[in-house]
């Protein structure tokens, strides 16, 4: 797929079909992931492939906001090793928009489930949650997880009625393009 169609294609995905991902588009998946740029070259990203579905269903019972990962039949836990990187964070956010791209361009769907900074519930943050369910250990810091699978609903690509063009300056703020 060209790069603009899948730009425009990536929707969140919510919904899957009871189909697994091949081996090797989850390879491919993750080479694309380490194809991304990172502050200082320093790569502080980790990723936990989950397959399997127990493990999957309880990364769904994280929050609310990741319940949508349980028809999926794979999970990407993506994750950042803080003393590499202090920029760890954005390193691995970059990283997790090339998994949602690269699935998309296998025709993939796709979604972000986060988790940095959220609640699993009052005395425990989702990170801990994830981090006991998964044995991270501590210096590696959760971003997200990104659910992947065949779609099981359809949405319509993004379109150029959405692009912002009063939010874009020309050499001073405030002057149009
Ligand atoms: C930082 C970030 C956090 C997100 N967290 C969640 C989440 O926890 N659960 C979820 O279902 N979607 C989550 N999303 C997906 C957004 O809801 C989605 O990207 C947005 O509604 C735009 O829709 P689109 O991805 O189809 O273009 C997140 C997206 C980003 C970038």
């Amino acid at each position: 797929m060209e790069f603009f169609e899948v730009v425009k294609r990536r929707r969140s995905i919510r919904c899957f079909q009871d189909k697994k991902v091949p081996e090797e588009y989850v390879k491919k998946i993750l080479e694309a992931a380490f194809y991304s740029p990172s502050s200082r070259n320093r790569r502080p990203w980790h990723f936990i492939v989950v397959d399997e579905e127990e493990l999957i269903k309880k990364l769904s019972k994280t929050r609310k906001a990741l319940e949508f990962l349980e028809t999926a039949p794979l999970a990407i836990v993506v994750c950042g090793d803080k003393e590499i990187s202090s920029a760890w964070v954005f390193d691995v956010s970059i990283a997790a928009e090339h998994i949602q791209l690269a699935a998309t361009a296998l025709g993939l769907g796709a979604c972000w489930g986060h988790i940095l900074d959220r609640r699993h519930n009052e005395e425990k943050s989702a990170e801990e949650y994830v981090r006991e369910l998964l044995g991270i250990p501590d210096h590696i810091r959760v971003l997200c997880v990104i659910g992947i699978g065949y779609p099981a609903e359809e949405k319509p690509p993004h379109s150029e009625k959405e692009v912002m063009w009063e939010r874009v300056h020309r050499n001073k703020f405030g002057h149009n393009l």
